[in-house]
């Protein structure tokens, strides 16, 4: 008999996309996931998380892969799930701001090639940098979910969170998600946090956290308690540690009760099943480190993502100062600070770290600035939670030769770049996407472009040679 008052937990699963990103640099290769789609689209996932985030240039650069190619090839075999992806709002998959033309195309053109969901944030949680991506997203009748990189500090009050919500929905998003990188969100905190979204707008929230700090699985629980309709979740292979909560230990959890998702477990240990024998392999090659797996409980008291932590410790090596570790680590909520108490997420934990190791290597506190430094300062990346400290600011403003800081959608300043774009990459040009790889990564879309072309000679050269006899066919 059904229940009337059931509310199943919906679950997107991350293990094509944040799992092995989170785990393994990306690594997974689009033959890796293809035996297991079938499978996979029988589950019953809200959707699963295949493509974006750092999926596209590890692709290009080290598997040598066409991310379009494989996003293709997924959607060929998910016929039932919903493909979703991650987008850095203004950034795209890159690490710096494109001008609205090519946001307009890429999300066109992520639409047509199989994404269904696109899920947009902004370091700095600036609406306005996500503009574009959402109106382009609602043109191509795509669902556009803005995500929020949660933190912690004096700013984020539940007001906060209530009230960025209301401008979420107004803004013509379709769901909201909080996107926990670092594993920050406790238990307690979800309860308030979800119930102030909830007040806030009427849209689907999904909650998106890592395992890093050990608190997850509990995090959701309460969360789904608190009304959040969707988790994201890895199978239990690549899941915990500093990726997701395991997709079948979550389906289990909430099994009898309002909140069953109704998962075949049969069928999720078929799949984890499929998994297991490359976690062993990655394992045993040192891809999967160990490090990554436990729980990381420093991620709490200093509130840096799993990330910043090992990027800062080759940093501090390169400049044979290891024995800073401790101050860095005390220094980067300082600049965190000066720097309007920004969110730590890809690339403002990148700007933050680095200016947290330089300030306490040279032994002066921004006797050095980096260029993005002075960027995020002056407003280029958009406007920051708080104010940014205004001493520091004015050091920016001097080197950059600026008078002012910059107060509008700094994307407002670039000019259209698509038509350059085609001129630059057209002797390559295969297919018209190649133009949004060109863009991302020039140098090694190139690469790739040029090894795509030297492959194609060689099979065409080996059937020219199977027709003549020269091998036996
Ligand atoms: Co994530």
């Amino acid at each position: 008999m059904a229940n009337q008052a059931a509310k199943p937990v919906k679950i997107t699963e991350t293990v094509l996309r944040d799992a092995h990103q989170s785990l393994i640099a990306t690594r997974m290769t689009t033959e890796q996931m293809l035996p297991i789609v079938d499978k996979m689209d029988k589950v019953g996932y809200h959707s699963v998380e295949c493509w974006g985030g750092a999926t596209f240039d590890a692709s290009l650069r080290f598997l040598k892969e066409d991310p379009w190619e494989r996003l293709r090839k997924l959607k060929d075999g998910f016929k039932n799930t919903k493909l979703q992806m991650l987008f850095r709002g203004q950034n795209i998959l890159g690490y710096a701001p494109y001008a609205d033309d090519v946001v307009e195309y890429f999300v066109q053109k992520s639409i047509a090639n199989g994404i269904d969901i696109i899920r947009i944030f902004d370091c700095v949680n600036d609406l306005r940098n996500l503009q574009t991506a959402v109106k382009a997203s609602n043109k191509e009748k795509g669902h556009a979910q803005v995500a929020l990189s949660y933190t912690l500090g004096d700013a984020y009050t539940l007001e906060y969170w209530r009230d960025i919500a209301k401008r979420i929905e107004d803004m013509g998003a379709d769901s909201i998600c909080i996107k926990d990188m670092a594993g920050l969100l406790v238990p307690s905190a979800a309860t308030e946090l979800v119930q102030a979204l909830k007040d806030g707008s009427k849209l689907p929230i999904q909650l998106h956290t890592h395992y890093t700090s050990g608190v997850a699985a509990m995090t959701y629980m309460k969360a789904v308690e608190a009304g959040c309709d969707v988790i994201d979740t890895a199978m239990s292979p690549l899941a915990m540690g500093t990726s997701q909560p395991a997709t079948e230990v979550m389906a289990k959890a909430f099994e009898g009760t309002e909140y069953d998702p109704g998962f075949d477990q049969n069928l999720l240990a078929e799949i984890a099943d499929y998994f297991r024998p490359m976690r062993e392999e990655w394992l045993a090659s040192g891809l999967l480190s160990p490090k990554v797996m436990g729980v990381n409980i420093k991620t709490l008291l200093y509130q840096v993502p799993g990330g910043m932590l090992s990027n800062m410790v080759s940093q501090l090596k390169e400049m044979n100062a290891e024995d800073k570790y401790d101050e860095v680590l005390e220094e980067i909520p300082r600049v965190r600070k000066d720097f309007g108490e920004i969110p730590l997420v890809t690339p403002s934990s990148q700007i933050v770290g680095t200016q947290a190791v330089l300030n306490v290597v040279m032994g002066e506190r921004y006797k050095m600035l980096t260029k993005e430094s002075k960027d995020l300062l002056v407003g280029k990346y958009g406007q920051t939670t708080k104010p940014v400290n205004k001493e520091v600011q004015k050091k920016a403003l001097d080197s950059l030769g600026m008078k002012e800081p910059i107060t509008y959608r700094p994307a407002d300043d670039i000019k259209p770049q698509l038509e350059q774009l085609e001129k630059d990459c057209a002797q390559y040009k295969q297919q018209d996407e190649d133009v949004l790889s060109y863009a991302l990564f020039p140098q090694v879309a190139t690469d790739f472009f040029k090894y795509r072309e030297a492959q194609q000679t060689k099979v065409d050269a080996s059937l020219a040679d199977a027709e003549n006899g020269v091998y036996p066919v």
